[in-house]
Protein backbone atom coordinates (compact mmCIF):
# COMPACT_ATOMS: atom_id res chain seq x y z
CA UNK A 1 0.00 0.00 0.00
CA UNK A 2 1.32 3.43 -0.70
CA UNK A 3 1.08 6.00 1.94
CA UNK A 4 2.11 10.03 2.01
CA UNK A 5 4.82 11.11 3.62
CA UNK A 6 6.29 14.69 4.69
CA UNK A 7 9.98 15.60 6.00
CA UNK A 8 10.61 18.86 7.25
CA UNK A 9 14.01 20.67 6.72
CA UNK A 10 16.07 23.52 7.12
CA UNK A 11 15.08 26.03 4.86
CA UNK A 12 17.18 26.00 1.91
CA UNK A 13 18.07 22.62 1.47
CA UNK A 14 14.58 21.03 -0.15
CA UNK A 15 16.31 20.18 -3.34
CA UNK A 16 19.04 18.46 -1.69
CA UNK A 17 16.27 16.65 0.56
CA UNK A 18 14.37 15.85 -2.53
CA UNK A 19 17.37 14.35 -4.18
CA UNK A 20 18.30 12.10 -1.45
CA UNK A 21 14.44 10.86 -1.12
CA UNK A 22 14.51 10.08 -4.57
CA UNK A 23 17.53 8.25 -4.50
CA UNK A 24 15.79 6.27 -1.81
CA UNK A 25 12.31 5.55 -4.02
CA UNK A 26 10.39 8.23 -3.05
CA UNK A 27 7.72 8.88 -5.54
CA UNK A 28 5.22 12.01 -6.16
CA UNK A 29 7.64 14.37 -4.79
CA UNK A 30 6.41 17.30 -3.93
CA UNK A 31 9.05 20.28 -2.92
CA UNK A 32 7.66 23.28 -0.66
CA UNK A 33 9.53 25.71 1.54
CA UNK A 34 11.03 23.76 4.69
CA UNK A 35 9.93 20.19 3.57
CA UNK A 36 9.25 17.57 1.26
CA UNK A 37 6.07 15.39 0.32
CA UNK A 38 6.20 12.27 -1.06
CA UNK A 39 4.73 8.83 -1.38
CA UNK A 40 5.91 5.13 -0.99
CA UNK A 41 5.37 1.95 0.53
CA UNK A 42 5.57 2.19 4.29
CA UNK A 43 8.85 0.67 4.96
CA UNK A 44 10.36 3.83 2.67
CA UNK A 45 9.74 5.84 5.94
CA UNK A 46 12.71 3.32 7.60
CA UNK A 47 15.09 4.33 4.65
CA UNK A 48 14.48 7.99 5.00
CA UNK A 49 14.50 7.27 8.66
CA UNK A 50 17.91 5.95 8.79
CA UNK A 51 19.60 7.42 5.49
CA UNK A 52 18.65 11.03 5.02
CA UNK A 53 21.50 13.34 6.39
CA UNK A 54 19.02 16.43 5.42
CA UNK A 55 15.26 15.31 6.65
CA UNK A 56 14.59 16.62 10.39
CA UNK A 57 11.89 14.32 10.65
CA UNK A 58 9.45 11.99 8.62
CA UNK A 59 5.92 12.40 9.04
CA UNK A 60 3.34 10.38 7.64
CA UNK A 61 0.20 11.53 6.67
CA UNK A 62 -2.82 9.89 8.23
CA UNK A 63 -5.20 12.45 7.52
CA UNK A 64 -6.05 15.37 5.02
CA UNK A 65 -9.27 17.23 4.88
CA UNK A 66 -11.06 20.75 5.47
CA UNK A 67 -12.21 22.05 8.98
CA UNK A 68 -14.29 25.25 9.92
CA UNK A 69 -13.94 24.56 13.89
CA UNK A 70 -12.47 23.20 16.43
CA UNK A 71 -15.15 20.07 17.10
CA UNK A 72 -14.28 19.70 13.09
CA UNK A 73 -10.88 18.66 14.36
CA UNK A 74 -12.21 16.59 17.40
CA UNK A 75 -14.36 14.43 14.68
CA UNK A 76 -11.59 13.95 11.63
CA UNK A 77 -9.10 13.05 14.79
CA UNK A 78 -11.61 10.88 16.55
CA UNK A 79 -12.50 8.92 13.63
CA UNK A 80 -8.69 7.65 12.78
CA UNK A 81 -7.59 4.14 13.73
CA UNK A 82 -5.65 5.30 16.57
CA UNK A 83 -5.93 1.84 18.50
CA UNK A 84 -5.12 0.04 15.42
CA UNK A 85 -1.70 1.58 14.57
CA UNK A 86 -0.20 1.50 18.43
CA UNK A 87 -1.13 0.17 21.91
CA UNK A 88 -2.74 2.73 24.93
CA UNK A 89 0.47 1.97 26.62
CA UNK A 90 2.48 4.13 24.37
CA UNK A 91 3.11 7.78 25.50
CA UNK A 92 1.80 10.61 23.13
CA UNK A 93 2.27 14.47 22.35
CA UNK A 94 0.21 16.03 19.99
CA UNK A 95 1.72 19.32 18.18
CA UNK A 96 0.08 22.05 16.44
CA UNK A 97 1.58 24.03 14.06
CA UNK A 98 -0.62 27.00 12.04
CA UNK A 99 -0.51 29.18 8.61
CA UNK A 100 -3.22 31.72 8.76
CA UNK A 101 -5.27 29.35 11.11
CA UNK A 102 -8.98 31.42 11.99
CA UNK A 103 -9.05 29.59 14.88
CA UNK A 104 -8.32 31.85 18.44
CA UNK A 105 -6.62 29.11 20.72
CA UNK A 106 -3.89 26.41 19.19
CA UNK A 107 -3.63 25.24 22.73
CA UNK A 108 -7.37 24.39 22.73
CA UNK A 109 -7.24 23.22 19.34
CA UNK A 110 -3.83 20.67 20.76
CA UNK A 111 -6.43 19.94 23.87
CA UNK A 112 -9.29 18.68 21.44
CA UNK A 113 -6.98 16.44 19.21
CA UNK A 114 -5.64 14.77 22.24
CA UNK A 115 -8.84 14.46 23.49
CA UNK A 116 -9.97 12.98 20.18
CA UNK A 117 -7.40 10.34 20.51
CA UNK A 118 -7.61 9.34 23.96
CA UNK A 119 -11.41 9.30 23.36
CA UNK A 120 -11.31 6.99 20.18
CA UNK A 121 -8.90 4.97 22.49
CA UNK A 122 -11.21 4.53 25.53
CA UNK A 123 -14.13 3.71 22.91
CA UNK A 124 -12.05 1.02 21.33
CA UNK A 125 -9.93 -0.46 24.17
CA UNK A 126 -10.95 0.91 27.64
CA UNK A 127 -8.28 2.57 27.84
CA UNK A 128 -5.63 5.68 27.00
CA UNK A 129 -2.68 6.43 26.12
CA UNK A 130 -1.10 9.12 28.81
CA UNK A 131 0.56 12.44 27.29
CA UNK A 132 3.91 12.50 28.10
CA UNK A 133 5.24 16.33 26.71
CA UNK A 134 9.33 15.37 27.02
CA UNK A 135 10.16 12.06 25.72
CA UNK A 136 6.35 11.11 24.12
CA UNK A 137 6.57 7.46 22.43
CA UNK A 138 4.80 8.45 19.71
CA UNK A 139 3.93 12.69 18.49
CA UNK A 140 1.23 13.49 16.57
CA UNK A 141 1.46 16.82 14.40
CA UNK A 142 -1.18 18.42 12.92
CA UNK A 143 -0.73 21.57 10.63
CA UNK A 144 -3.50 24.11 10.02
CA UNK A 145 -3.86 26.11 7.35
CA UNK A 146 -6.66 28.56 6.64
CA UNK A 147 -9.25 25.71 5.56
CA UNK A 148 -7.14 22.92 5.75
CA UNK A 149 -5.99 20.37 7.92
CA UNK A 150 -3.31 18.10 7.82
CA UNK A 151 -2.78 15.29 10.52
CA UNK A 152 0.80 13.07 10.68
CA UNK A 153 1.89 10.67 12.88
CA UNK A 154 5.51 10.96 13.10
CA UNK A 155 7.61 8.31 12.63
CA UNK A 156 11.15 9.57 14.27
CA UNK A 157 10.76 10.22 17.21
CA UNK A 158 13.75 12.51 18.53
CA UNK A 159 14.69 14.90 15.60
CA UNK A 160 17.22 13.43 12.64
CA UNK A 161 19.66 15.43 13.36
CA UNK A 162 19.83 14.16 16.67
CA UNK A 163 22.34 11.76 15.14
CA UNK A 164 23.24 10.37 19.06
CA UNK A 165 27.04 11.38 19.44
CA UNK A 166 26.78 14.92 20.47
CA UNK A 167 28.38 13.83 24.54
CA UNK A 168 28.99 17.59 24.71
CA UNK A 169 27.93 21.04 22.97
CA UNK A 170 30.34 23.67 22.41
CA UNK A 171 29.36 27.06 22.32
CA UNK A 172 26.36 27.52 19.11
CA UNK A 173 26.73 24.34 17.21
CA UNK A 174 25.07 24.00 14.21
CA UNK A 175 22.32 21.41 13.66
CA UNK A 176 23.94 18.26 11.96
CA UNK A 177 21.81 18.51 8.85
CA UNK A 178 22.67 21.86 7.89
CA UNK A 179 26.42 21.17 8.65
CA UNK A 180 25.84 17.66 6.05
CA UNK A 181 23.79 20.18 3.65
CA UNK A 182 26.56 22.74 3.59
CA UNK A 183 28.91 20.24 2.96
CA UNK A 184 26.92 18.67 0.41
CA UNK A 185 26.43 22.26 -0.98
CA UNK A 186 30.01 22.76 -1.12
CA UNK A 187 30.38 19.82 -3.56
CA UNK A 188 32.93 18.43 -1.29
CA UNK A 189 33.22 14.76 -2.64
CA UNK A 190 34.71 13.17 0.14
CA UNK A 191 38.22 12.31 -0.57
CA UNK A 192 39.32 15.93 -1.09
CA UNK A 193 40.76 17.31 1.72
CA UNK A 194 38.53 19.51 4.27
CA UNK A 195 39.33 21.50 7.28
CA UNK A 196 37.03 23.54 8.98
CA UNK A 197 39.32 26.06 11.48
CA UNK A 198 36.85 27.19 13.64
CA UNK A 199 35.33 23.66 14.50
CA UNK A 200 33.92 24.12 17.60
CA UNK A 201 32.22 20.75 18.87
CA UNK A 202 33.25 19.62 15.43
CA UNK A 203 29.94 19.13 13.93
CA UNK A 204 30.74 19.89 9.87
CA UNK A 205 34.21 17.27 10.85
CA UNK A 206 32.19 14.63 11.76
CA UNK A 207 28.97 15.02 9.36
CA UNK A 208 31.99 14.85 6.73
CA UNK A 209 33.47 11.74 8.09
CA UNK A 210 30.07 9.79 7.93
CA UNK A 211 29.28 10.84 4.44
CA UNK A 212 33.17 9.72 3.40
CA UNK A 213 32.73 6.40 5.12
CA UNK A 214 29.06 5.95 3.73
CA UNK A 215 27.83 5.42 7.54
CA UNK A 216 24.37 6.05 7.92
CA UNK A 217 23.37 8.93 10.12
CA UNK A 218 20.48 6.87 11.52
CA UNK A 219 22.54 3.99 12.07
CA UNK A 220 22.29 2.69 15.97
CA UNK A 221 19.77 4.74 16.71
CA UNK A 222 15.92 3.92 17.71
CA UNK A 223 12.66 5.51 16.13
CA UNK A 224 9.30 6.23 16.70
CA UNK A 225 8.10 3.33 13.71
CA UNK A 226 9.77 1.11 15.67
CA UNK A 227 6.24 1.47 18.25
CA UNK A 228 4.14 0.98 15.41
CA UNK A 229 1.82 -2.16 15.73
CA UNK A 230 2.71 -2.92 11.85
CA UNK A 231 6.24 -2.41 13.01
CA UNK A 232 8.16 -4.96 10.45
CA UNK A 233 11.35 -5.96 12.71
CA UNK A 234 12.75 -8.07 9.61
CA UNK A 235 12.68 -5.49 7.14
CA UNK A 236 14.40 -3.11 9.73
CA UNK A 237 17.08 -5.15 10.40
CA UNK A 238 17.99 -6.06 6.78
CA UNK A 239 17.93 -2.43 5.99
CA UNK A 240 20.79 -1.75 9.25
CA UNK A 241 22.34 -4.92 8.03
CA UNK A 242 22.63 -3.15 4.47
CA UNK A 243 24.07 -0.23 5.44
CA UNK A 244 26.33 -1.73 8.03
CA UNK A 245 27.69 -3.85 4.54
CA UNK A 246 28.11 -0.67 2.71
CA UNK A 247 30.27 1.20 5.45
CA UNK A 248 33.96 1.72 4.65
CA UNK A 249 36.79 1.13 7.04
CA UNK A 250 37.44 3.54 9.32
CA UNK A 251 41.16 4.81 8.63
CA UNK A 252 42.26 8.36 8.83
CA UNK A 253 40.99 10.89 6.15
CA UNK A 254 42.18 14.31 4.96
CA UNK A 255 39.42 15.56 7.05
CA UNK A 256 41.46 18.34 9.33
CA UNK A 257 39.53 20.70 12.48
CA UNK A 258 40.86 23.52 15.04
CA UNK A 259 39.81 25.87 16.99
CA UNK A 260 41.45 28.08 19.10
CA UNK A 261 39.30 27.34 22.32
CA UNK A 262 40.55 24.07 24.34
CA UNK A 263 37.41 23.75 25.64
CA UNK A 264 35.52 23.36 22.00
CA UNK A 265 38.33 21.25 20.86
CA UNK A 266 37.45 18.93 23.92
CA UNK A 267 33.93 18.94 22.98
CA UNK A 268 35.11 17.86 19.12
CA UNK A 269 36.71 15.34 20.62
CA UNK A 270 34.62 14.03 23.15
CA UNK A 271 32.02 13.98 20.09
CA UNK A 272 34.32 12.32 17.36
CA UNK A 273 35.16 9.73 19.86
CA UNK A 274 31.26 8.67 21.08
CA UNK A 275 31.12 8.27 16.99
CA UNK A 276 33.96 5.86 16.94
CA UNK A 277 35.56 8.52 14.57
CA UNK A 278 38.25 9.92 16.78
CA UNK A 279 41.16 7.95 14.35
CA UNK A 280 39.05 9.27 11.20
CA UNK A 281 39.48 13.12 12.01
CA UNK A 282 42.56 15.21 13.31
CA UNK A 283 42.07 18.10 15.48
CA UNK A 284 44.40 20.35 16.83
CA UNK A 285 44.44 23.83 19.11
CA UNK A 286 45.20 26.55 16.84
CA UNK A 287 44.51 30.71 15.68
CA UNK A 288 42.45 30.78 11.97
CA UNK A 289 44.56 33.72 11.81
CA UNK A 290 47.90 31.86 12.02
CA UNK A 291 46.64 28.45 10.08
CA UNK A 292 48.59 27.07 7.21
CA UNK A 293 46.99 24.33 4.97
CA UNK A 294 46.61 21.05 5.23
CA UNK A 295 47.43 20.33 1.85
CA UNK A 296 47.77 22.25 -1.67
CA UNK A 297 44.57 22.19 -2.62
CA UNK A 298 40.54 21.18 -0.70
CA UNK A 299 37.76 22.70 0.65
CA UNK A 300 37.68 24.80 3.64
CA UNK A 301 34.16 24.72 5.24
CA UNK A 302 33.41 27.09 8.75
CA UNK A 303 30.96 28.56 10.33
CA UNK A 304 32.49 31.56 12.29
CA UNK A 305 31.37 33.08 15.88
CA UNK A 306 29.15 35.54 14.49
CA UNK A 307 26.76 38.86 16.06
CA UNK A 308 23.60 37.46 17.08
CA UNK A 309 25.08 34.04 19.05
CA UNK A 310 28.63 34.45 19.41
CA UNK A 311 31.07 37.00 19.18
CA UNK A 312 30.85 40.33 19.32
CA UNK A 313 30.18 42.65 16.34
CA UNK A 314 33.06 45.52 16.69
CA UNK A 315 35.43 42.66 17.61
CA UNK A 316 34.07 40.56 14.14
CA UNK A 317 35.20 43.52 12.13
CA UNK A 318 38.40 43.69 13.55
CA UNK A 319 38.77 39.99 13.02
CA UNK A 320 37.10 39.14 8.79
CA UNK A 321 39.85 41.42 7.09
CA UNK A 322 42.31 39.67 9.03
CA UNK A 323 40.54 36.05 8.45
CA UNK A 324 40.15 37.74 4.29
CA UNK A 325 43.92 38.24 4.30
CA UNK A 326 45.19 34.79 5.64
CA UNK A 327 43.01 33.43 3.08
CA UNK A 328 44.22 34.94 0.46
CA UNK A 329 48.18 34.37 1.56
CA UNK A 330 47.91 30.66 2.61
CA UNK A 331 45.19 29.21 1.07
CA UNK A 332 45.59 29.59 -2.55
CA UNK A 333 44.34 26.62 -4.50
CA UNK A 334 41.15 25.95 -2.01
CA UNK A 335 37.61 26.89 -1.93
CA UNK A 336 36.37 28.39 1.17
CA UNK A 337 32.35 28.17 2.21
CA UNK A 338 31.74 30.52 5.29
CA UNK A 339 28.05 29.88 6.41
CA UNK A 340 26.68 32.86 8.33
CA UNK A 341 24.09 35.13 9.76
CA UNK A 342 26.44 38.08 9.23
CA UNK A 343 25.62 39.60 5.79
CA UNK A 344 27.91 41.85 5.78
CA UNK A 345 30.71 39.15 5.50
CA UNK A 346 32.38 39.27 1.91
CA UNK A 347 32.58 43.33 2.66
CA UNK A 348 34.35 42.87 5.56
CA UNK A 349 36.83 39.89 4.73
CA UNK A 350 37.19 42.26 1.35
CA UNK A 351 36.87 38.91 -1.11
CA UNK A 352 34.81 38.41 -4.04
CA UNK A 353 32.11 35.88 -3.04
CA UNK A 354 31.71 33.56 -6.25
CA UNK A 355 28.37 32.26 -4.76
CA UNK A 356 26.20 32.97 -1.94
CA UNK A 357 23.47 30.78 -1.09
CA UNK A 358 20.44 31.61 1.20
CA UNK A 359 19.75 29.40 4.37
CA UNK A 360 18.05 29.55 7.45
CA UNK A 361 19.22 28.17 10.90
CA UNK A 362 16.19 28.05 12.38
CA UNK A 363 13.92 31.05 11.98
CA UNK A 364 17.72 32.91 11.69
CA UNK A 365 18.07 34.00 7.76
CA UNK A 366 21.89 33.06 7.04
CA UNK A 367 24.10 32.65 3.72
CA UNK A 368 26.77 30.07 2.78
CA UNK A 369 29.74 32.59 1.12
CA UNK A 370 31.87 30.42 -1.64
CA UNK A 371 35.34 31.78 -2.16
CA UNK A 372 37.63 30.48 -4.46
CA UNK A 373 41.36 31.52 -3.52
CA UNK A 374 42.97 31.97 -6.20
CA UNK A 375 46.62 33.01 -6.50
CA UNK A 376 47.64 36.57 -6.73
CA UNK A 377 44.99 37.99 -5.04
CA UNK A 378 41.31 38.51 -5.38
CA UNK A 379 39.29 41.81 -5.92
CA UNK A 380 36.75 42.90 -3.50
CA UNK A 381 32.93 41.72 -3.83
CA UNK A 382 31.43 44.93 -5.40
CA UNK A 383 28.01 43.95 -4.03
CA UNK A 384 27.28 41.97 -0.36
C1 LIG B 1 29.89 29.42 15.80
S1 LIG B 1 31.15 28.51 16.59
C2 LIG B 1 31.35 27.08 15.54
C3 LIG B 1 30.38 26.01 15.93
C4 LIG B 1 30.61 24.71 15.19
N1 LIG B 1 30.31 24.84 13.77
C5 LIG B 1 29.78 23.60 15.83
O1 LIG B 1 28.83 23.13 15.18
O2 LIG B 1 30.03 23.22 16.98
C6 LIG B 1 32.59 29.44 16.22
C7 LIG B 1 33.88 28.86 16.76
O3 LIG B 1 34.95 29.72 16.33
C8 LIG B 1 35.97 29.63 17.31
N2 LIG B 1 36.90 30.76 17.10
C9 LIG B 1 36.69 32.08 17.35
N3 LIG B 1 37.79 32.81 17.01
C10 LIG B 1 38.72 31.92 16.55
C11 LIG B 1 40.02 32.04 16.05
N4 LIG B 1 40.64 33.24 15.97
N5 LIG B 1 40.67 30.93 15.64
C12 LIG B 1 40.07 29.71 15.70
N6 LIG B 1 38.81 29.53 16.18
C13 LIG B 1 38.14 30.62 16.60
C14 LIG B 1 35.21 29.65 18.61
O4 LIG B 1 36.02 29.10 19.65
C15 LIG B 1 33.98 28.78 18.28
O5 LIG B 1 34.20 27.44 18.65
Amino acid sequence: MTVTFFAPCPRGLEALLQDELEQLGAQAVVVTPGGVEFSGPFELCYKANLESRIASRVLWRVFHGRYRSEQDLYRAAYDLPWPDWFSPRDTIKVKVSAQQCPLRSLEFVTLKIKDAVCDRFRASTGSRPSVDTRKPDLRIDAFLERTGVTLYLDTSGEALFKRGWRRVSAEAPLRENLAAGILKLSGWNGEQALLDPMCGGGTILLEAALMALNISPGVGRSFAFEKLSHFDERAWRALCRASRSRERPRIPLAIHGSDLDGVALKAARANLETAGLSEVVKLEQADVLEITPPADEGVLITNPPYGVRAGDPVELSAFYPRLGDRLKRHFAGWRAYLFTSDLRLPTLIRLAATRRTPLFNGALECRLFEFKMVRGGMRRSPIT
